[in-house]
């Protein structure tokens, strides 16, 4: 076991486990932001530097601070090493660059985009970033790709954080996409626009933490804050399949099918794409109830009520006018 102390809070954890992993044991806001680090998924981490922390003590045999800042996602903890995240200047200053960083290519376009409210970037950028840019170049600009019949790149708006090939690598028999290229001529390339046909590859959907890869049944269809997510399951027949997930309702209607996150936005179970794509009736579906989604989430604050008339004005109404409210109500009667 190894004690270390994190933003002042002393923990003990396993040996070998990261620096990230104990902050989420401690939890709260001090851990640190994670864009490419992803538990379920082996490899991840070390590609965006989010997470980047101070050390200012390596250990308790060698108590002297690591002259860089460190990835806290790859690096491992040492017994009697301190740690600053969120009581570290220059890890705040730092953070904030890093937003700037991997905002330099990408578009300010989340008034369009399916992933809004739901976007660790957005969240990244609101949370850490700053509201203006000193970027002047012409930013880099892709056409988008099918790859399947279920599933749109956009390569504009990829941060590279690798999730997708790892997703692909180790839940597909066959992978056929991978980052080509390097520096700022890297991208996700798809080997001449292949398909992704896999049972398993729509999951990079629910990886991708920005609009770069989306789901085509859903695109468009609705902001997500407009629709209701509730928990299901059903015996699926795929066994590599956990078969549970959310459904987003819009109304009666299904819109979309996602795998279930945890408070990392990160996937608990894999789902198969029988269950995203084919699955969009309620009766396929044994309903558990609603998801839980964080108060601070745009998702559960934009539950807009109506609003209600008052009973003074509806008196003065002609009836007609009254009628059609009552049929379709753009307001609520207050009677
Ligand atoms: S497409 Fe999405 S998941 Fe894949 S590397 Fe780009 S940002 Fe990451
Ligand atoms: S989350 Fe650690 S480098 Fe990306």
């Amino acid at each position: 076991m190894a004690k270390i102390t994190f933003d002042g809070i002393e923990i003990e954890v396993p040996d070998g486990t990261t620096i990230m992993n104990a902050a989420r044991k401690i939890g709260g806001d001090i851990v640190p932001p994670a864009m490419c680090y992803y538990t379920p998924l082996k490899g991840t981490g070390g590609k965006c530097r989010a997470c980047l922390v101070k050390v200012t003590a390596g250990s308790a045999k060698d108590p002297r601070p690591m002259p860089k800042l460190v990835p806290s996602c790859i690096t491992t903890v040492q017994d009697g090493m301190v740690v600053e995240n969120t009581t570290n200047q220059q890890v705040l200053d730092v953070r904030k660059g890093i937003v700037e960083m991997l905002l330099i290519n990408h578009p300010l376009d989340c008034p369009v985009c399916d992933q809004a409210g739901e976007c660790d970037l957005q969240n990244f950028a609101f949370e850490h970033g700053v509201a203006t840019t000193r970027y002047e170049e012409e930013r880099r600009t892709f056409e988008k790709i099918d790859i399947g019949p279920y599933i749109q790149l956009h390569m504009t708006r990829c941060i590279l954080c690798y999730r997708c090939v790892y997703t692909a690598d180790q839940l597909t028999e066959q992978r056929v996409h991978g980052v080509l290229g390097r520096g700022d001529a890297a991208e996700i390339g798809t080997y001449i626009d292949n398909i992704i046909d896999q049972d398993f590859s729509g999951n990079v959907i629910d990886v991708c933490p920005v609009g770069a890869l989306t789901d085509k049944t859903w695109r468009f269809k609705q902001r997500v804050w407009f629709t209701k997510p509730v928990n299901a399951h059903r015996n699926c027949e795929n066994p590599k399949c956990s078969g549970n997930v959310v459904l987003w309702y819009k109304g009666k209607d299904v819109l979309r099918v996602t795998a279930r996150k945890d408070e990392y936005g990160e996937v608990k179970e894999w789902i198969c794409n029988t269950c995203r794509f084919e699955k969009k009736e309620t009766s396929d579906w044994t309903i558990e109830g609603p998801t839980h989604i964080e108060r601070s989430s745009v998702i559960s604050a934009n539950h807009y009520e109506l609003p209600v008339v008052n009973p003074q004005v509806i008196a003065d109404m002609p009836e007609s006018t009254i009628r059609d409210l009552e049929q379709n109500p753009p307001l609520k009667l207050g009677r």
